[in-house]
């Protein structure tokens, strides 16, 4: 089949995932509906932290419960990416425009609320709306102040039908917090926000979910103690072999294409469970496949391919310019071939099986790759541990691709 003649691509390597392409998560979406979801609908205000590392899918989690929040409780969910904002205004503008958007996308929500809203938009657009940023700036102050917070969202919620038994509520994500978490004020105005609510009657129905690393929480946390005490922890693992498979199946089958099952078996163990390496290595591979048949050929060429996109885009081009040492690339055989899903490897067990020329170098490679930020030394001597377990499967992978 030509490229030209393609039916519609299934992955999504940088966007959260879609419902129809959503796998597993079935513990982390029942504890959210229920304790989060149904609860606040139910009028209790609710807080969690979906965390979990780079790429694991946190975002997507949230997405998936969203949707479940607004079609199955009613809520009004509203999705804010905190990205870029090092402030407590640019965080409460960024939730105002996504609050406009929100509010935009439901049309009868809209139809009563527009005489409040309307005048923070610009004109609707084909894909969505176009708002007026300086109105958003001029507003933002009053979200970014506890009081006003919670006055502005009560205030929308009373144009908000409730459906079977359940209170008109907001389901607010808080996405990509990286900038902010450091942040004390953010700290603060989230305890504020809660603590307050907590103790007006009635509160507002606020089902509120952070998406961050475990890291980001900490941070949080060092700025303003308390905060720590608020959230419900949501974990995201790893996808399970299942899972992955599943994935991969359920993708490849929306594009009318089969799986070998080596194939297949080969794609599940590379992508080692993290869901942004399968839709690298989905994506190569549908391109590369040209029969509607994907088979050990398509993926070898698919490895290949993602090994060298996910280093290029995720770990900086330097590492890959470092890894055209032959020495270096034996070295980086060698700790890959180690567990792949291993957070952390000892130096002396790799230069056991090192030459004598490989085993000079590994000093010099284990620095070179400290400051390129892809390891750190562990707390054990000779031990050096994976920034992130995205860049160990990458690792696995680029060495799988230099074996092949
Ligand atoms: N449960 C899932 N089923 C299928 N695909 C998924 C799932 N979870 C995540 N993905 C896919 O994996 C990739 C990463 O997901 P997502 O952006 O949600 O992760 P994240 O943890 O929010 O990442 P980041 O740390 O960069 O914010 C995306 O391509 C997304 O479509
Ligand atoms: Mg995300």
């Amino acid at each position: 089949m030509s490229p030209l003649d393609k039916p519609r691509n299934p992955f999504l390597p940088g966007q959260p995932a879609t419902v129809e392409l959503f796998v597993g998560r079935q513990a982390q979406i029942t504890h959210l509906l229920q304790r989060g979801v149904r609860q606040t609908a139910l009028g209790k205000p609710t807080v969690f932290f979906i965390e979990g590392e780079y790429g694991i899918g946190k975002s997507s989690l949230a997405n998936y419960c969203l949707q479940a929040a607004e079609q199955e409780y009613g809520l009004l969910g509203i999705s804010a990416s905190m990205a870029g904002q090092r402030d407590l205004d640019g965080t409460a503008e960024s939730i105002l425009k996504s609050l406009v958007t929100s509010a935009h996308r439901n049309r009868s929500f809209w139809a009563k609320v527009k005489d409040v809203l309307g005048r923070f938009v610009d004109g609707a657009q084909l894909f969505g709306v176009s708002l007026k940023l300086s109105e958003v700036a001029a507003a933002a102050p009053r979200l970014a102040d506890v009081a006003g917070f919670l006055e502005t969202l009560r205030g929308l919620l009373q144009y908000l039908p409730s459906e079977g038994g359940m209170q008109p509520g907001v389901f607010l994500v808080l996405d990509e917090i990286n900038g902010i978490a450091s942040h004390a004020p953010f700290a603060h105005f989230l305890k504020g926000v809660v603590d307050r609510n907590a103790l007006q009657t009635p509160s507002v129905p606020l089902c509120l979910v952070l998406c961050g690393t475990a890291e980001r929480r900490k941070e949080l946390v060092a700025c303003h103690e308390p905060v720590g005490r608020l959230f419900d922890v949501i974990e995201v693992p790893p996808l399970s072999r299942d899972e992955s498979s599943q994935f991969f199946l359920r993708a490849f089958e929306s594009a009318g294409m089969r799986v070998k099952k080596d194939a297949l078996e080969r794609l599940v163990q590379y992508g080692s469970g993290q869901p942004r390496i399968l839709h690298m290595l989905g994506d190569h591979a549908f391109w590369i496949d040209s029969d509607q048949i994907v088979d050990g050929a398509d993926v070898d060429a698919a490895l290949q391919a993602a090994a060298k996109d996910f280093w290029r885009k995720y770990v900086g081009p330097q590492v890959v310019d470092e890894l055209n040492s032959a020495d270096y690339r034996s070295i980086l055989k060698k700790i890959a071939a180690e567990d792949p899903l291993a957070p952390a490897f000892s130096r002396a067990k790799i230069a056991e099986g090192l030459s004598q020329s490989e085993r000079g170098k590994l000093d010099n490679f284990l620095q070179r790759m400290k400051q390129l930020n892809v390891i750190r030394q562990g707390e054990e001597k000779g031990e050096w541990v994976f920034n992130t377990p995205m860049v160990r499967t990458a690792m696995f992978l680029f060495a799988e691709a230099l074996a092949n």
